[in-house]
């Protein structure tokens, strides 16, 4: 049977030139590197560029990556919660920018953006297209209130990008779980042309208990227990978020991908960041078994587990 599964075949970052630390927020608003550091994890961020810009250069490097050209992608999905523009969307400036073929859309949901995007992207796939990118990027920092020390601390700018390919074999996707909860939406909003506001508390609380609720679901839907996950790639928001679930799913932070502490939150590029710093240190090997984990505003929540294909 020829099954038009979906496989990885490449991978790219870019993160502003920019670094923020948390000694620069200690000069200007009434914190400390110790209470971000304990709080959050977070040690450094980065500003700089917009969503298009950043997208761009994570999506060229993710192209070059998986040995292919432009030309080559017949799809463009990117997962932003921070357009340059309310139209056109910012995928139409990074195909622009890239020189993709195909179609190309935007899409929103949050912190949880980039695993709605690979869902839909290998849905996608199973109905014709041959070669993806998806491209998560957000500059958050434009929507935070830079005076405001319990957010601003928290949000910073990036992308991280890869390549889906149809895979005429098997489909590496083995399981995946969405969801939302939109009576949610006022602990994290952010009206338009204002800044984000948010209860940090009740954010931390429901995150914890999504990461570990849509981890079992998927882990029950492909099968599998914790100890068949090589690598879990949580969204990057504090790290006691994700040390407090993974203790609940019995997953071992050694085998947990953490970029947080040099890159803050950074939305829709934190779970590709993430996935990018693990791939580059070769804590990954074909075949390995991945549990991608986001949440975001929304309340937004998505799961997947994806095998690894590159060698
Ligand atoms: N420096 C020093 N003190 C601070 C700071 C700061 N930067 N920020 C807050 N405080 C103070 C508070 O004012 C409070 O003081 P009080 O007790 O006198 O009132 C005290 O620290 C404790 O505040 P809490 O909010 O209870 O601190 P908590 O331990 O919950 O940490 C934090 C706050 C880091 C925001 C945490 O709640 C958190 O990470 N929540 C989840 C946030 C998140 O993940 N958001 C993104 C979701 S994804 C998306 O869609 C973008």
């Amino acid at each position: 049977m020829n099954i038009r599964g979906t496989r990885i075949t490449g991978w790219g970052v870019a993160l502003p030139d920019r670094v923020v630390t948390n000694a620069d927020f200690e000069a200007r608003i009434d914190t400390s590197d110790q209470w971000i550091t304990e709080r959050t994890g977070i040690k450094e961020r980065r500003f700089g560029g917009t969503t298009a810009s950043l997208a761009a250069e994570a999506g060229i490097r993710a192209i070059k990556s998986a040995n292919l050209i432009p030309e080559d992608i017949d799809l463009l999905v990117l997962s932003t919660t921070t357009p340059d523009l309310t139209t056109p969307a910012t995928s139409s400036l990074v195909q622009n920018l890239i020189g993709t073929k195909g179609g190309a859309f935007d899409l929103n949901a949050a912190c949880a953006g980039f695993v709605y995007g690979l869902v839909a992207a290998s849905g996608m796939i199973k109905m014709g297209s041959n070669k993806v990118l998806l491209i998560g990027s957000d500059t958050l920092s434009r929507i935070t209130d830079q005076d405001d020390r319990s957010t601003a601390i928290l949000f910073a700018d990036g992308a991280g990008a890869i390549v889906l390919e149809v895979d005429s074999g098997t489909d590496n996707i083995l399981a995946y779980d969405l969801g939302v909860d939109g009576s949610a939406a006022p602990i994290l909003y952010c009206n338009l042309g204002d800044y984000m506001k948010m209860e940090g508390r009740e954010v931390f609380k429901r995150a914890v208990r999504v990461m570990v609720d849509s981890s079992n679901n998927v882990l029950e839907k492909a099968n599998l227990t914790n100890d068949d996950i090589a690598l879990m790639v949580p969204h990057q928001a504090n790290i006691r978020i994700i040390e407090a679930a993974n203790q609940r799913l019995g997953i071992p932070i050694e085998r947990t991908a953490v970029v947080l502490d040099r890159t803050g939150n950074t939305s829709s590029a934190s779970i590709p960041l993430a996935l990018a710093d693990a791939a580059e240190s070769g804590r990954l090997k074909e075949g390995d078994n991945i549990l991608f984990c986001g949440f975001g505003a929304g309340m937004t929540w998505s799961s997947a587990i994806v095998k690894w294909t590159i060698r």
